[in-house]
């Protein structure tokens, strides 16, 4: 049997809770070719969600491709990872693929490599370079092959904040906005997680994708729904969890789904029939030790000026932190070097702005964990 909870992998059938709105916005989306900004801090339900909309769309004549794009260190990393996942998820088997690869990339040699196991997974490995193919041509791709066969493709491409790591990245997404936005068989769901990447995509008017697709950000599940499905899952395997532990899972983690999982796990694991104060405080502290490391790998490097930035925000310091008192209860170094610590730490993930003007931690386990070791 699968672990009752879920957590560290997109999560599908028994494991995904709720996203009701969310799974019908997206589905219509895809079903009429409206391109899609989906935005959310890690680990709070992208994949999970894009998948689950691919799977409850059954219409012959609409193919949603799914990539992820993490590890593409240069632009013609991306255009094969972009060609082979297309032209892969397109056809259903080996010898199709083979036939579309002569049909629309005549000038390749592709290489197939296979699994032992004849059902496994196999992988095309095309070899496009700027020799063969020029990016027009790959970014094409989708459009011929959707003409050809009479249908809509969604092309959905996780981690795409990565696109503007790439260097020459405005070139490129020039490129890709140009092409993409004249199909008229093809739309895009572009996803990520490091939501000031994103934001500097897609939400600023001097950048390429502008305005490129409705922008969905992705909200923590609700309290409701969580309480519904922890007690669920208990039941399950003949436990119970009463409704004040199970909010009570939900208000540590402020809804974030991950954390929600592991500390329902965590908690489970500690509990013989029925959650108590003692096995609920276990799970607790288990979560923070499980985080720890990677914790400590995210501040290790950080200055004192960074670390005091840090605790300020822990003791409900949000703005204004060049004031005078601010000052004087945490160094921060010159007046001006608040602006460098902000810039650094948000570019590291750590902390983030909330829509009103304030900066906050991203991650509150994160800051529970710091006021425990740091404060
Ligand atoms: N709809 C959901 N229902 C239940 N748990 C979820 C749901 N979405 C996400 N999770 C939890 O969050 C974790 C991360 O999900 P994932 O889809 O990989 O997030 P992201 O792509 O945003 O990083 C999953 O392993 C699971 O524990
Ligand atoms: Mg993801």
């Amino acid at each position: 049997m699968d672990k009752p909870f879920k957590y560290g992998m997109s999560v599908d059938n028994e494991h995904f809770t709720d996203r009701k709105e969310e799974t019908k916005r997206l589905k219509r989306n895809f079903e009429s070719g409206v391109n899609v900004i989906l935005i959310s801090p890690r680990r709070m339900g992208k994949t999970s969600l894009v998948k689950r909309v691919k799977s409850e769309i059954n219409n012959d004549k609409i193919k949603v491709v799914l990539m992820d794009i993490y590890d593409c260190r240069s632009e013609y990393e991306f255009y094969n990872r972009f060609a082979e996942t297309i032209l892969k998820q397109t056809a259903q088997r080996v010898d199709l693929i083979m036939e579309n690869i002569k049909k629309f990339l005549v000038r390749l040699t592709p290489k197939v490599s296979f699994g032992t196991d004849p059902y496994a997974e196999f992988s095309v490995s095309l070899g496009i370079t700027p020799k063969n193919y020029s990016p027009e041509e790959i970014l094409s791709l989708p459009e011929e092959i959707a003409k050809e066969q009479g249908i809509q493709i969604v092309v959905c491409i996780d981690e795409f904040q990565q696109i503007g790591e790439l260097q020459d990245s405005l070139t490129i997404q020039k490129r890709l906005r140009g092409i993409w936005q004249h199909q008229k068989n093809v739309s895009y769901c572009l996803f990520g997680s490091k939501k000031h990447l994103m934001t500097n995509l897609f939400q600023n008017k001097r950048m390429p994708f502008y305005q490129f697709g409705e922008v969905m950000e992705l909200m923590p599940i609700a309290t409701a729904d969580w309480v519904t499905y922890i007690q669920s899952r208990f039941v399950e395997v003949g436990m119970t969890i009463s409704e004040s532990f199970a909010e009570r899972i939900c208000n540590t983690v402020r809804n974030h789904s991950s954390y929600v999982q592991q500390l329902a796990w965590n908690v489970m694991v500690e509990t013989d029939k029925e959650v108590d104060e003692e096995s609920f405080q276990n799970g607790y502290r288990a979560l923070l030790a499980q985080s720890s490391s990677f914790f400590q790998e995210q501040i290790r490097t950080l200055s004192s000026y960074q670390l005091n930035f840090i605790r300020a925000l822990c003791s409900g310091i949000h703005k204004n932190f060049g004031g005078k008192a601010v000052m004087e209860q945490f160094r921060f170094g010159s007046k001006s070097n608040i602006a460098r610590v902000k810039t650094s730490l948000i570019e590291k993930e750590l902390i983030e702005e909330n829509g009103k003007g304030e900066l906050v931690l991203s991650d509150y386990i994160f800051q529970q964990w710091f006021e425990n070791e740091y404060m």
